[in-house]
């Protein structure tokens, strides 16, 4: 059922020096900040062949990525996105499974403009799992 590897989210508490490590020390080719208020993130977007890395910083007050950097002070993984072709068949099949769909279970627009909608991490190895339809 899923597809493509979309891209993985790695929360950072400083969104200029892990854009300079993926630029420098990586070299890989690093986007200019871009705040996603509406998700209360700023992403930096590494591009890479395959996927894309989203390099995710706190913006204002209720972010949903504050509590993991608080308890990740030093950054880490938060998630990792899957494609797939139908996001609603994609859900009902999950939670016919007795997978928990996070939220109200109805699909939001994510960072890219398209239905998303993420899944329990304790349902899936102790990662928060997001599916994007594209
Ligand atoms: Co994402």
């Amino acid at each position: 059922m899923i597809g493509r590897l979309n891209h993985v989210a790695i929360a950072v508490p400083d969104l200029a020096a892990a854009a300079a490590t993926y630029r420098g020390t990586l070299g890989a080719k690093v986007s200019e900040p871009v705040p996603q208020p509406d998700h209360g993130v700023t992403v930096v977007f590494v591009e890479l062949p395959n996927t894309k890395i989203e390099l995710l910083h706190p913006l204002g007050d209720n972010s949903p990525i504050a509590k993991f950097l608080a308890s990740n002070p030093a950054g880490g993984m938060h998630h990792v996105c899957y494609e797939v072709e139908d996001i609603i068949a994609a859900r009902d099949r999950l939670k016919a499974e007795g997978a928990r769909v996070l939220g109200d279970g109805e699909p939001k627009t994510g960072a890219h403009g398209k239905p998303v909608l993420f899944l329990h991490p304790k349902d899936f190895c102790g990662t928060l799992v997001e599916l994007e339809q594209v």
